[in-house]
């Protein structure tokens, strides 16, 4: 049985989606994917996909977590049961544990990294450093998978102490004391960056939208980030809006949560780029943007360490409010489905992870190329991972869309929702139309880059049709015109 619990306040989940948006996906793998795009067409058509996909989707993956006040699996089973809907649909739950499992054990690796990087900025050790000693360091934390495994254990640690603590004295608290001082953070290093960096070029590249800049590739990579920005598809939110208060506006909040996510995106895009530009590097530098040209940048301005040392603790806050969201949905789950204590099913979900993450950490070194696993897979197990969590995420997505838009009935809906008809009626064609035909647009558009992944792809897409052709699915539907 579900255990009905509530955040504290009716501001809560605001907070606490917020916690779970904003993290890596903003500060690290947002500015890399633009400056590797050309700027502003990215933002586009991202803005884009955040407004007419992101959103919806959000709305609706919050109101399943509400309505069914359950962990996502239980969650789904609970609604499947109450719609007369196939079982299927409760992939939803499944398909969003595994890639909140797939997601935590390499988001935690890469955090790791923030870890090493806070600490050679507050040491000092990389003032007036060039080009090659930091690019060497970098090569240097990569080959080594005991330094690397000891701040995945650190970061995963952190993480799972926190969600152990329980909902409110570990996860409202933590986020209630870590989401103002991100903020002041992120402030202090604009201001920062606009006095020593070149703000006029970090505009200019990020907002002038030139569409012939965007290659296919970048549209795709767009969409991908902004399901994974908003942390959409993969139960973490869900999971979240389980404890949301029944009398908290899912359109009002999810609009924030969206604009909250975008502003940090932008203002840490605006903050990196002025310092790149400023000290003259190149923005299209990839995943090594923020770990090796940003060092850089520090290296030469006046305070860099320090004003670098407190950027990488963002960067760790940020991680850390976003991987507790990736560990409360499996951990609640096991506390609801076995009867397990919290801090049990933390253990058990953290150290699954952390075991799994130890593959990314040997990605780096080795077993890098030339393995057999790369040898079998073409790619390095952390590739093949995030590659998994590109397909699940966007897949988890358009599942809920279409349950939430074709299963849920008018009222249900607007019980939840409490909004006009109009808006209603945009919000449904949005979750039954447009956001299922942009997912399977970005996953047939992928299919020539996966072919090895083509047969699963495709078999996935006919068991969504399968569902929303089976006879359940319709009999739930024409109950509600
Ligand atoms: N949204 C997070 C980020 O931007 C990542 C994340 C994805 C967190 C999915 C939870 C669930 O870093």
């Amino acid at each position: 049985m579900s255990t009905h619990n509530v955040w504290t306040h009716k501001g809560t989940f605001l907070l606490a989606a917020v916690g779970s948006a904003v993290g890596l996906g903003n500060l690290w793998r947002f500015p890399y994917l633009t400056g590797e795009n050309g700027g502003g067409a990215f933002i586009l058509v991202y803005a884009l996909t955040i407004f007419a996909v992101g959103i919806p989707i959000l709305i609706a993956e919050t109101m399943l977590g509400r309505a069914s006040r359950r962990s996502p699996i239980m969650g789904m089973r609970f609604l499947t049961r109450t719609h007369q809907a196939s079982r299927a649909w409760e992939s939803i739950g499944w398909l969003g544990a595994a890639s909140a499992f797939l997601i935590l054990s390499f988001y935690s690796v890469i955090a790791g990294w923030a870890i090493h990087y806070t600490w050679l900025m507050l040491t000092g050790s990389l003032v007036g450093a060039d080009a090659a000693t930091i690019g060497a360091g970098f090569d240097v934390l990569l080959a080594s998978p005991g330094l690397l495994t000891l701040y995945h254990t650190l970061f995963i640690i952190a993480s799972g102490l926190i969600v152990g603590m329980g909902i409110h004295k570990g996860i409202e608290n933590g986020l209630r004391i870590m989401m103002p001082a991100l903020f002041v953070i992120l402030l202090v290093v604009l201001a920062y960056s606009i006095a020593n960096g070149d703000f006029a070029a970090a505009a200019s590249f990020l907002f002038t939208f030139n569409l012939a800049d965007l290659s296919l590739e970048g549209w795709l990579q767009a969409m991908g980030q902004s399901f994974f920005t908003l942390s959409l598809g993969m139960g973490a939110i869900m999971a979240y809006g389980a404890y949301m208060a029944s009398d908290a506006s899912l359109s009002r909040t999810a609009f924030a949560v969206a604009f909250v996510d975008t502003a940090v995106a932008m203002v840490a895009g605006l903050a990196i780029f002025s310092l790149v530009f400023g000290a003259g590097l190149d923005a299209g530098a990839g995943p090594g943007l923020m770990f090796v040209t940003l060092p850089l940048a520090f290296a030469e301005m006046p305070f860099g360490g320090l004003i670098g040392g407190v950027f990488f603790i963002l960067v760790l806050g940020a991680a850390i409010s976003s991987s507790i969201s990736l560990i409360e949905p499996v951990a609640a789950f096991l506390v609801e489905r076995f009867d397990l204590t919290r801090p049990q099913a933390v253990f058990v979900m953290v150290v699954a992870s952390w075991a799994l993450g130890l593959l990314t950490v040997i990605s780096f070194n080795t077993w890098a190329e030339g393995s057999p696993f790369h040898a079998l897979f073409g790619r390095s197990a952390f590739d093949f991972i995030e590659l998994l969590t590109n397909i699940f995420m966007p897949l988890g997505g358009m599942l809920i869309a279409l349950f939430a838009g074709w299963a849920l009935t008018h009222s249900e809906v607007m019980k939840e929702m409490r909004t006009g008809e109009t808006w209603f009626q945009v919000w449904r064609f949005l979750v039954r139309f447009v956001a299922p035909a942009a997912v399977a647009f970005v996953f047939l558009r992928t299919i020539p880059q996966v072919e090895g992944y083509l047969i699963p792809t495709l078999g996935a897409l006919i068991i969504v049709g399968a569902f929303a052709a089976s006879r359940t699915f319709l009999a739930g539907n024409r109950q509600e015109q």
